[in-house]
């Protein structure tokens, strides 16, 4: 029997980053920390959970919804884009999506050919970098918030300009970054603000962790003079009120441009759950509280781990991981692979870092809100015996 190939994406593409790892882990008995996923252990806020929800109206549950995501869900979220993010979105600016990689994978089919370039500003979150191989899209790394951590008199505008070609279409920034947790100030953003307004790039701005910075306010890029225009800002409620398991995530724009992005969101999900997207309005609605306490208890995980951890690492204004360099630790070809198979064997996972760009493979990145404190504290322990 023949059949066809199956299509290059596809072979392409990774299946999981944590295959060998996994392996590693299977001889070891005790409690296994996952400190690899981007997770939370806290529940989401009370309104916000599904046994919470009024679901007595069933027509509405059972139907196919309005393709834009439940008017009230995309009200309130225009609403927040507005005041909180500074964006002024038109009414019909704000496309509901199956979480933030829904939303990016629907932004990138809007906006990108195969064979455009999209420039990432490296470390970058893995799957961006899926998103364009599935559509033939050639990512453009730019090594860039390690860099200005390394080194603050450098200039961010210059660090991306090069990069540019005639083939360059979008550029994808993520504030707070996953996996550094570097938040971007406006000087920096005004300085990618102007390589996209000269080489007349959109903008993908991944903002799913806006809501924990600790150290300086989050600014979203699309709230500078003229950028409104030219970007796309995504959001999750995953990130902002744990509720990855609902997959319900948005993007805010320019309308003719959202109007492209819900095509594709049509033509692949058609519509995000109704029930989901009831929970997540709950959530914003009544959720301030969560997000409070959700920080506080945040910045102290973060810096019981920078300072249980026997590893020099930066302390993260933002996101909810440590970037974490191995090398000199047993790294080889394959980067920190090895260390991270022997940390796995004591039953502590950490995510390998060369998905996170080209030069990252010596590093690996630890999720600091997977679990409670206690269990994070002796994953990191764990670790320290390691090394
Ligand atoms: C930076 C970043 N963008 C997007 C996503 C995807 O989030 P969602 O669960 O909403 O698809 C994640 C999840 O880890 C993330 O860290």
């Amino acid at each position: 029997m023949t059949f066809p190939r199956l299509s290059v994406a596809a072979e392409a593409l990774p299946l999981s980053i944590f295959a060998r790892l996994y392996e590693k882990l299977a001889g070891w008995k005790g409690d296994v920390i996952p400190l690899q996923i981007g997770d939370t252990y806290l529940m989401p806020p009370p309104a916000g959970r599904l046994a919470q929800q009024d679901y007595r109206d069933e027509r509405d549950l059972y139907a196919y919804g309005p393709a834009p995501g439940w008017p009230p869900l995309v009200a309130a979220l225009t609403e927040k884009v507005r005041t909180r993010n500074r964006i002024p979105v038109e009414d019909g600016g704000v496309q509901v999506t199956a979480g933030a990689t829904h939303a990016l994978a629907c932004c990138v089919g809007a906006l990108l050919d195969p064979g455009d370039e999209i420039i990432l500003l490296t470390p970058h979150w893995p799957l961006i970098r899926g998103i364009a191989q599935s559509r033939s899209v050639v990512s453009i790394e730019v090594p860039f918030s390690q860099m200005l951590l390394a080194d603050p008199s450098l200039d961010p505008y210059a660090l991306i300009a090069r990069a540019v070609s005639a083939r360059t279409r979008a550029l994808y920034l993520c504030t707070p970054n996953n996996p550094d947790g570097l938040v971007l100030d406006e000087a920096v953003l005004g300085a990618i603000a102007r390589v996209a307004h000269q080489a007349g790039l959109w903008v993908l701005a991944d903002e799913v962790y806006e809501h924990y910075t600790y150290d300086r306010p989050h600014v979203s890029i699309a709230s500078l003079p003229g950028m409104a225009e030219r970007t796309l800002t995504v959001g999750s409620f995953s990130k902002s009120y744990g509720q990855a398991g609902l997959r319900v995530g948005y993007v805010a724009g320019p309308r003719t441009v959202i109007e492209a992005v819900r095509k594709m969101s049509n033509h692949s999900v058609y519509n995000v759950p109704h029930a989901l997207q009831r929970a997540a309005l709950a959530s914003l609605r009544e959720g301030q509280g969560f997000l409070d306490e959700a920080r506080a208890r945040y910045r102290q995980a973060r810096d019981q781990a920078v300072a249980a951890l026997k590893l020099p690492v930066r302390v993260p204004e933002g996101s909810t991981y440590l970037f974490v360099d191995f090398a000199g630790h047993g790294c080889g070809p394959e980067g920190c692979l090895p260390v991270l198979e022997r940390i796995a064997a004591a039953g502590v996972l950490l995510a390998p870092g060369a998905p996170f760009g080209l030069a990252y493979a010596d590093w690996a990145r630890l999720c600091f809100t997977a679990v409670d404190e206690a269990r994070l504290l002796e994953g990191i322990e764990r670790i320290n015996r390691v090394l």
